[in-house]
């Protein structure tokens, strides 16, 4: 620590802190138009000039050093200050009363009540632009916008998505989508990191555009004549009198919207931020300071919440009658759940019911789920979609290092050496964290290599890709290990501390020479050499993998060779290294974790474990199950064999995102009784709670509305079953759901509400006194001994391989733009006009070989099923191999996929499919329409690139440019 003194006071500072923040923490008001904290200083507004030591220096881009006098008030730096700011107004016009973003947080009207600037000495001057609406989700007015750049610092170096820059050598400078684009037909992914950051209302989400404020719905021509009457009035009033007026309009506004913070809906890197409503009208979605996500947000946290309002959501029960759904009333519904459970209970005994809980819905959900399931009904027949694609992940842990968790945080990732991707289109699919790695590939040297089937974004950034054959990462993994130790460049101190089974591990690894490895991979061995140098010469690897690894027949194994690989090179203990399966839902972790398993109650205690037992029979005064119960693979065959009679599925498409979906529907319509709980009775606005990420972080969520008509918080409709069924649940809030659950649970002991108030988090495990981890093993490894276990593997050959007749290999996955089967996104018209429809990806070469353009009808039969859908062609797959994303309801992939799983975990196999693709007579329009992002042209620079303002003609520093131009 140093000290700094700031107008006369002295300031603690840390060595090399940024000055503007010192200044700030230190409650010194300064303005400071351009500076964020997390885009760091831009220099672009000169707004924050203070003294140092008598000279004119930017307080955002000098660092803190020993002993500096700043002087933030001097006469001096008051008129640099007021002269920077007078420019900044020649580029905005003040209408604050009849402008959306008059909300109490606009840069340019606090700087101006700040300054206290009550004329415009340099003259407003339009800029020959028109107005940008052709994106669905926001707009951009060139008059408005004042050139700070944190749009473009925000998109090029945040999100990393490299749409935006300033054409700062042009006599008008502006915002630009591609260098010249119009935002609709640019590269733009809508993430909204540019709305969020804009300070002012350049840059505005179309949902609050007449909708914020009392006066700003009137028509244009009304608005422009008040905004024209202000500017008259301006020379003789000043500033002061009419923002005076509009704060009041402000104030106002502060009664009638409401700031909830939530945490999304859709993935699971746990994106946290405030909704802004007014009724039930959704104004915008603000990320500031989620734990996780600061400013960041993807196209669906920040865009995609349509489907609350959905004309078509639920309100109120239905009851299936004569092949067709009638109204109910909540209790005709809940007294039949009640009385059918009862008697399907009685007359086939408990295991004849079966759970399936949501890794949508909250933590105290699925944990009144399984209580239901287990100290209700009496069965452990309890599962959740993580079967579908994390289980593998959890048990290649487990099998190693003893937490089916990632082992560290995101932190720990964009603090990695290396970053190695198997499986996973990350910027599509977790696109928020994607964005982390992004960041430190291009800005801090991290390396990346990406090892997929298919070419998407990581892979074109990636220092290194590999496009392995389906299935064979395990070999690939394994012939890397081998090489690693045989050449000696595996960490043998941390071995030998830390890790059993070396020796059996090692034989393990006989078959998985280079040779085989590249053979089988289609692979060269200077490539694999190259994985094998790139991670034993790097401090710090962390290995993130998704469902590219986990939905293979082999996926447990696979997922248990990336544990290994990292643990024969040390990569476990330290921050910047370890294990990542990304988890998919915003609550499948969490699903898992508070019990909604089979073999597991919370916090992953077994159910045959009598000490565990006992302690939950005391807490819920019942006699519990003791043996495992079925998954979710085992109930579709147990109702195939008639052994199955009841289901209670909460949350879950399992029609269509279970595979080989034609024998699950048969199998669902076989049920005697089935009760299905969707997330349109209660989305996540409507309620209280938490969700887990894939970091092992618990957030809350608060209620941001009433739930819809009639319908009611999930939690509430199963502690109504419960209780028709004899329980005495009594749970007004879930709070209370919450206490139970850290009472039953060592992983979770110290999670209580308190400790999550707002946006403060916890990453578990939590010890009673509330101190959470995250990064795990910092001590020891979660097993007995404390040392972690190399787990020896056998090869295996991945199922439903491609023959004469199915010749083509079929991949699947996720879109960025929607979520999985898009019940949610297709609710979304933003959404819906950019990507309407899914597609199969075709490789130009197949495409050459069997006249297949963009657009032209196919139909892919596979040994389970058929779909139509259209092509899309791209060099995004190779060759014999063909993708399509999960988006569809018509033509759902998992009619394609077969009932193969992964022996471990029976997760299916979904990447392991093959087809038969005939061309169809008909050729529509491309599925994604030009205004995609996909056909952008992005244009990658090194953020605002403000230098190139300073070397403008007409630029001079504020101050009389006292002194010299300071560069970042
Ligand atoms: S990608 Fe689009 S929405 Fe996201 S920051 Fe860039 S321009 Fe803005
Ligand atoms: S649009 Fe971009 S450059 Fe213009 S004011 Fe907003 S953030 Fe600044
Ligand atoms: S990255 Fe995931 S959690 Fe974050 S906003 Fe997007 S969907 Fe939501
Ligand atoms: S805040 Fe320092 S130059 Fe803008």
């Amino acid at each position: 620590m140093i000290t700094v003194t700031i107008d006369g006071v002295v300031q603690e500072a840390a060595s090399g802190e940024r000055l503007i923040d010192v200044i700030n923490r230190a409650g010194v008001k300064i303005a400071q138009v351009c500076y964020h904290p997390q885009l760091g200083p831009i220099q672009t507004c000169d707004t924050c000039m203070v003294e140092n030591n008598g000279q004119l220096v930017r307080a955002c881009a000098t660092t803190a050093s020993a002993g500096m006098q700043i002087s933030t008030r001097t006469e001096k730096a008051g008129a640099a200050q007021r002269e920077a700011f007078d420019r900044i107004l020649s580029n905005h016009v003040l209408y604050c009363t009849v402008c959306d973003n008059n909300n109490g947080n606009c840069a340019i009207h606090n700087t101006e009540r700040l300054l206290g600037i009550e004329h415009q000495p340099i003259p407003y001057h339009s800029k020959p632009y028109e107005e940008d609406d052709t994106n669905p989700f926001y707009r951009y007015d060139p008059q408005q916008c004042i050139l700070c750049g944190r749009c473009v610092e925000a998109c090029q170096n945040v999100q990393v998505n490299e749409t935006l820059s300033i054409n700062w050598e042009d006599p008008h400078p502006r915002v630009m989508w591609d260098g010249g684009s119009t935002i609709g037909e640019s590269s733009c992914v809508s993430c909204g990191h540019c709305v969020t950051v804009c300070p002012c209302n350049a840059l505005m989400e179309k949902s609050m555009l007449g909708h914020a404020g009392f006066l700003t719905a009137l028509p244009k021509t009304t608005l422009s004549g008040m905004i024209d009457v202000v500017k008259g009035v301006e020379p003789e009033t000043g500033y002061g009198a009419i923002l005076k007026l509009s704060e009041a309009e402000s104030r106002m506004r502060e009664l009638r919207i409401r700031r909830t913070k939530t945490v999304c809906t859709y993935c699971g890197v746990g994106c946290s931020f405030d909704v802004w409503t007014k009724d039930r009208h959704i104004l915008k979605v603000e990320p500031l300071e989620g734990p996780t996500n600061g400013i960041s947000t993807c196209i669906k946290g920040k865009f995609g919440w349509d489907f609350v309002n959905s004309p078509d959501r639920l309100t109120k029960p239905l009851i299936r009658e004569g092949g067709k759904f009638r109204g109910a009333s909540w209790d005709e519904a809940l007294d039949l759940v009640a009385r059918k459970f009862r008697e399907i209970k009685a007359e086939n005994g408990p295991d004849s019911l079966a759970f399936v809980s949501s890794s949508k819905c909250t933590n105290e959900e699925s944990y009144l789920m399984q209580k239901l399931a287990r100290a209700v009904i009496g069965t452990n027949n309890m599962d959740n979609c993580s079967r579908y694609c994390q289980a593998p992940a959890t048990q290649g842990l487990f099998r190693t290092v003893g937490y089916g968790g990632d082992s560290g945080s995101i932190r720990d990732i964009e603090n990695a050496g290396l970053v190695l991707i198997i499986g996973s289109n990350t910027a599509e699919s977790h696109p928020v964290l994607a964005t982390r790695v992004k960041q430190a590939h291009k800005l801090r040297g991290q390396k990346l290599i990406v090892a997929d089937l298919r070419e998407h974004e990581m892979a074109k950034r990636a220092d290194l890709f590999l496009r392995p054959k389906p299935g064979t990462d395990i070999v690939w993994l394994s012939a890397v290990s081998r090489y690693l130790l045989d050449n000696g460049m595996a960490d043998t101190t941390f071995l030998d501390q830390w890790v059993n089974g070396l020796e059996e591990y090692k034989r393990s690894l006989a078959p998985f020479t280079m040779e085989f490895g590249a053979r089988t991979c289609g692979l060269s061995e200077d490539t694999l050499k190259k994985v094998a140098h790139m991670i034993a010469e790097t401090s710090g690897v962390c290995i993130l993998w998704a469902m590219g690894v986990t939905q293979h027949s082999m996926g447990s194994d696979t997922s248990t060779a990336i544990s290994n690989l990292l643990l024969i090179t040390g990569n476990y203990m330290k921050t910047g290294t370890g294990a990542y399966p990304l988890r998919g839902h915003n609550n499948v972790q969490g699903a898992s974790d508070h019990g909604a398993m089979p073999n597991f109650l919370t916090g992953y205690q077994s159910v045959d474990d009598p000490e565990v037992r006992s302690r939950f029979e005391a807490g819920w005064n019942v006699q519990l199950p003791s043996t495992k119960g079925l998954d979710n693979h085992e109930m579709i065959e147990a109702i195939h064999e008639g052994k199955l009679k009841a289901m209670y599925l909460f949350g879950e498409e399992m029609s269509l995102v279970d595979s080989n979906a034609n024998f699950v529907g048969d199998g669902l319509s076989k049920l005697d009784f089935f009760v299905v709980q969707d997330i349109f009775f209660s989305p996540s606005l409507e309620k209280e709670g938490t969700f887990t990420s894939t970091e092992r972080r618990i957030q809350r969520l608060y209620q941001v509305f009433e739930p819809l008509e009639d319908s009611r918080p999930d939690w509430q409709i199963i502690q109504e079953i419960a209780n028709r069924l004899g329980a005495t649940w009594k749970y007004q809030h879930p709070s209370e759901i919450y206490r139970e659950v850290a009472s039953l649970t060592p992983l979770f002991a110290g999670v209580i509400y308190e400790r999550l108030e707002g946006f403060k988090s916890l990453q578990w495990p939590v010890a009673a006194d509330g101190t959470d981890q995250p990064l795990l093993y910092t001590k020891e490894f979660a097993f007995p001994d404390g040392k972690a276990r190399l787990f020896p593997l056998s090869l295996t050959e991945p199922t439903d391989q491609p023959t004469a007749e199915f010749d083509l290999h079929l991949n699947n996955g996720r879109l960025l733009e929607h979520f999985h089967e898009g019940n949610m996104t297709y609710r979304n018209e933003g959404i819906r006009e950019k990507t309407p429809d899914t597609f199969v990806e075709v490789s130009p070469e197949l495409a050459e070989e069997r006249g297949i353009q963009s657009g032209t009808w196919v139909q892919l039969t596979s040994r389970y099923g058929q779909v139509r859908v259209r092509a899309l062609v791209t060099d995004r797959v190779q060759g014999k191999q063909l993708y399509m994303p999960m988006n569809s309801v018509e033509s759902p992939v998992n009619r394609l996929t077969s009932s193969h799983t992964d022996s471990v975990t029976h997760t299916p196999a979904y990447k392991e499919a093959s087809v038969h693709l005939r061309v169809l007579p008909e050729v529509g329009e491309s599925p994604l329409p030009r205004i995609n992002h996909r056909f952008g042209h992005a244009t990658p620079q090194h953020g605002v690139e403000v230098e190139r303002k300073w070397k403008r003609p007409d630029y001079r520093l504020p101050g009389n440019g006292l002194v010299q131009i300071q560069t970042n």
